[in-house]
């Protein structure tokens, strides 16, 4: 992708329109990880370093349409965060359109900003094109929220990577009315595009990915397209189950998914010696902090489930990780959330962070991965770590993100 980003744009004096992604986890009212703002700002220090006035939307959760349970959605802790990290006031405005909006962008100066609140709070930001497509009134609705948040820029940037496989109206439809206008990616993006896309175009080789997390049901398109590019592809996580049941083991309770198995059994077949499958695992009765557990083989006796790679998987998974160039991975290899089931996960991002350390391309797919490595503090010795969780995902499964696509290429 040949993108025009924020440096090919003038925007002194100019209203900028900034989708970005700052869905942040919460606790209350409390951010537990602010790295989708943190990441947000090199962009947003451009903008207003050089005399935008920037109007910032993004969405936060999945807001129901019901306004009391609807409230622990609010932005006002981010508007906060961003205040505190950005050093200047950001006035969080609770409008789209009509006079509370329109006072609020008259009254942006140069090198000033206002964040407005979540989008989700409108039904409109979500309805989706296909479904639109089939009912003229949804239509109707999502291009008229559209066409009120179109009108508030001179300019539109996109740096919310972790939404650019949604087709929301601020994603998609607002752009698409703003043709003729520049419409630009932000530094986020076009970091991750370089990474994400290196990885897959072009790595570095040994290229290894590891795949883990709960289900094969949302990973086979990343392992189809992986295998194709990848040297070797590490299996951990409750998916590991679904693909050792569909090679014949026994697997005691362990999440499986039964429907799952045939195309568990199809990638093992394309992958012929590729793919790599956990050699043991920590197994209990039950997932609960402080359990007792047991080892076992391939195989898992009755009553008990497999929740974490074993020793023996660790060891052979760390040398690939440190014998690879590239290294991608997605996906946790346990129930790391819950101790011990962290091991395995917690080995391989200090598998990972001594790679970089020699000199390999490590990247982290956003979501569970991301956190794991959060809490191992080991975010800053990782080459690259994705703020999209679906998004890179898509992206490294080869799908278009259309929200890139449709914006000014060079
Ligand atoms: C994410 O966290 O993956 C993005 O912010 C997109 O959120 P969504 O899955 O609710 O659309």
């Amino acid at each position: 992708m040949n993108n025009k980003t924020i440096d090919d744009i003038q925007v002194a004096g100019k209203r900028v329109l900034v989708r970005l992604d700052l869905n942040v986890p919460l606790d209350g009212n409390r951010i537990t990880d602010d790295r989708r703002i943190t990441s947000a700002l090199p962009t947003i220090q451009k903008l207003l370093g050089d005399g935008g006035r920037l109007i910032l939307m993004s969405h936060l959760g999945r807001p129901t349409g019901d306004p009391a349970s609807d409230s622990k959605f609010t932005l006002k802790p981010v508007a906060q965060r961003l205040s505190e990290l950005l050093g200047q006031p950001v006035e969080l405005v609770p409008a789209y359109q009509g006079e509370k909006i329109e006072t609020a962008v008259r009254a942006l100066k140069d090198g000033q900003l206002c964040l407005l609140e979540n989008l989700r709070f409108v039904a409109a930001e979500t309805i989706k094109d296909k479904k639109a497509a089939d009912n003229p009134e949804q239509r109707q609705a999502k291009d008229a929220f559209a066409t009120g948040l179109a009108s508030l820029g001179d300019v539109y940037v996109n740096d919310a990577f972790g939404t650019c496989h949604r087709d929301n109206a601020s994603m998609l439809t607002v752009p698409q009315l703003m043709q003729g206008k520049p419409r630009v990616i932000g530094y986020l993006i076009k970091k991750e595009l370089e990474f994400l896309g290196s990885a897959v175009r072009d790595p570095q080789r040994p290229f290894l990915a590891i795949l883990g997390g709960a289900k094969v049901s949302d990973k086979i398109g990343v392992i189809q397209s992986l295998l194709q590019k990848c040297d070797r592809l590490l299996i951990g996580g409750a998916m590991s189950y679904t693909f050792l049941a569909a090679k014949g083991h026994r697997i005691g309770s362990s999440l499986v998914e039964k429907d799952k198995l045939d195309v568990a059994r199809q990638l093992i077949d394309l992958a012929s010696d590729k793919l790599w499958l956990p050699v043991d695992s920590v197994v209990a009765s039950d997932i609960k902090p402080g359990i007792d557990t047991e080892l076992s083989g391939s195989d898992i006796p009755d009553g008990l489930m497999g929740l974490d790679i074993g020793p023996k998987t660790i060891e052979v998974y760390r040398k690939e990780v440190l014998a690879a160039k590239t290294v991608v991975w997605n996906g946790p290899m346990g129930v790391f959330e819950t101790p011990p089931f962290e091991i395995g996960t917690m080995a391989i991002a200090e598998a990972m962070a001594k790679a970089t350390g020699k000199g390999a391309v490590t990247v982290v797919g956003g979501g569970d991965s991301a956190a794991a490595v959060e809490a191992a503090g080991l975010s800053e010795s990782m080459s690259h770590i994705s703020t999209g969780g679906g998004a890179s995902l898509e992206f490294l499964e080869g799908k278009a993100l259309e929200a890139i696509e449709i914006l000014d290429h060079r």
